[in-house]
């Protein structure tokens, strides 16, 4: 049986394309592999950790190779409980809008805990970076109001191009996603035809993830 981690960064609920693109690959996933369990996480509903200045520190000891104060180390504990629920999973599915070219906030807050020296990547003088969290897949249903296809708007694009480089320097080599634009700028009909296209997508991808 295996877990599925199911991130949404979205707090547009019913409203949210990213969720409702992700909810049809999740749906999909779900009636064919039945054993498997899901867990859901929105990061609009959830207490994040902070990553605050502790954090901060027991990090830096790490890297320093110096030993945590205690408070450095309570800080780290809970760093360290997300990773743990993080990397329990074996997939992932994420539900990504487009904020500013980038993310929304709380999906940074939650990669500025997770990504950690020691526990998602390593770093050694000789050997460089080299990513901890292996073997697992992710799949990535992405939302924005504009339209980033064309080449010349591709360079505001800080939204797939940051997830994608962020979850393979942890370790991710499998990588799938389905991007569903313009959600705002062409109208509500070019919306609605946009994501009908992009859930008939998902809803393929989803029995074969
Ligand atoms: C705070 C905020 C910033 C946004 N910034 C952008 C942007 O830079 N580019 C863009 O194309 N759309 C932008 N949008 C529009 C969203 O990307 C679009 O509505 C998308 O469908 C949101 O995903 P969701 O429907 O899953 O919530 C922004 C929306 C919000 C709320």
């Amino acid at each position: 049986m295996n877990k599925i981690l199911y991130i949404q960064a979205s707090p547009r609920e019913h409203r949210s394309k990213s969720i409702a693109l992700a909810d049809a690959f999740i749906e999909s996933y779900r009636q064919s592999h039945p054993d498997d369990r899901i867990e859901t996480l929105n990061l609009f509903e959830t207490d994040l950790v902070e990553f605050g200045a502790q954090a901060v520190q027991a990090k830096y000891a790490i890297l320093h190779g110096r030993q945590q104060t205690p408070e450095e180390l309570a800080a780290w504990q809970e760093v360290q409980t997300v990773i743990d629920n993080f990397k329990s999973a074996d997939k992932f599915v994420l539900a990504v809008p487009m904020w500013n070219f980038g993310i929304p906030y709380r999906l940074k807050q939650y990669i500025d805990v997770i990504v950690q020296p020691t526990l998602t990547f390593s770093y050694s003088p000789t050997d460089g970076y080299a990513g901890l969290v292996v073997g697992k897949s992710a799949f990535i249903a992405y939302a924005r109001g504009g339209d980033y296809s064309s080449q010349q708007s591709q360079a505001f694009d800080f939204q797939k191009r940051y997830i994608e480089s962020i979850l393979a320097f942890i370790g991710f080599s499998d990588i799938r996603s389905i991007v569903v634009e313009p959600t705002l700028m062409a109208g509500p009909d070019i919306a609605a035809k946009k994501l009908a296209e992009a859930i008939g997508q998902a809803k393929r991808l989803g029995s074969e993830f």
